[in-house]
């Protein structure tokens, strides 16, 4: 009898003992949890935060009700224009997505276009589509967390900062790079003139002793972002872009940035080229975009 009292009693305080293990086990993930999205929040609020700063230099830039309307009319491009930092209250959203439409269209740009975040208030993708846009881009906004690597994969290739008398060959290589429209080259060098004055360091790569790709760097509240990465199409596939990069990241880090990001279309070329350097998808940003008559 005494012995099955005391198999009794264990069996009792093992189970008391298990249930208390369980629950300081389910507090201390609960913490956890709460501490990782606390994290995770944080640094979504640093990498979006990053972007406003980024629109409020652009020339035509306007604060428009409860959003930022990013603006380089020059570019008509949705990267260039579009609303952002949308925080109205849901009774509202109708009414401010009709002005937003409004104002597009009494500037006289062929679209109107909304950059939805995680941050977006409210997730009105529904609304948006009712209202028939389309969603016409996909953006991954990627952080690098690690150590900066000093393996070369082209030791032919040297990254130079810019100075003055070289920005002209940044400008034109980037407009080749990127493909841009003959005529835009004027509005190309305004804008990289402002990014320059706000602190933006520009690089070349050359390689054959000629320049064959671009680089910035440009940071604000200790976040360094990579931006304008481009090589020549006969110099691609060499390693080019990831010595770009790579050279770039390791200057964010010596200014004393925290947080180390940059854009890519979602899946395309170059995300696989950043994925290979260790940046890895924080969040993604979508474009939705509706054509005005
Ligand atoms: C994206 C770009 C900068 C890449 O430059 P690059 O000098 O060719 O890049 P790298 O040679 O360092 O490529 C590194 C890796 O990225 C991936 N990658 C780059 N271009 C690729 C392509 N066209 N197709 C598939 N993978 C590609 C590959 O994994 C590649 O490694 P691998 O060649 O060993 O397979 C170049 O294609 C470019 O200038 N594109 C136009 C401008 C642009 O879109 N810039 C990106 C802005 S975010």
């Amino acid at each position: 009898m005494k012995k099955r009292l005391t198999f009794r009693r264990f069996t009792w305080t093992q189970h008391i003992q298990h249930d208390t293990a369980q629950q300081k086990f389910n507090s201390v993930l609960t913490l956890i949890k709460s501490a990782r999205w606390g994290y995770i929040m944080e640094k979504v609020n640093r990498l979006e935060q990053f972007w406003q700063d980024f629109v409020k230099v652009l020339p035509d830039t306007v604060k428009l009700e409860e959003a930022t309307v990013a603006h380089f009319l020059q570019m008509p491009v949705t990267l260039f224009n579009h609303a952002t930092d949308v925080n109205v209250a849901e009774n509202r959203a109708e009414a401010f997505l009709r002005r937003i439409v409004n104002h597009f269209s009494s500037i006289g740009l062929p679209f109107a276009c909304f950059r939805v975040s995680p941050l977006t208030r409210p997730s009105f993708v529904s609304l948006l589509e009712r209202y028939g846009f389309e969603k016409e881009l996909e953006q991954s906004i990627m952080v690098f967390e690690g150590k900066p690597s000093e393996n070369r994969v082209n030791s032919n290739v040297t990254v130079n900062e810019v100075g003055e008398d070289e920005i002209d060959v940044f400008n034109r290589l980037i407009a080749t790079s990127f493909e841009m429209p003959f005529e835009w080259k004027g509005a190309l060098d305004k804008l990289l003139a402002d990014f320059t004055r706000k602190g933006e360091r520009n690089y070349l790569a050359y390689a054959d002793r000629k320049p064959v790709g671009t680089i910035s760097l440009f940071s604000s509240r200790k976040t360094g972002c990579i931006l304008n990465v481009s090589t020549l199409k006969e110099y691609r596939r060499r390693g080019i872009g990831t010595e770009l990069t790579m050279h770039v990241l390791s200057d964010s880090f010596k200014e004393g940035n925290d947080l180390h990001t940059l854009q890519a279309d979602k899946g395309g070329d170059a995300e696989r080229l950043y994925r290979k350097i260790g940046f890895k998808v924080d969040h993604i940003v979508c474009f939705f975009v509706k054509k005005l008559t």
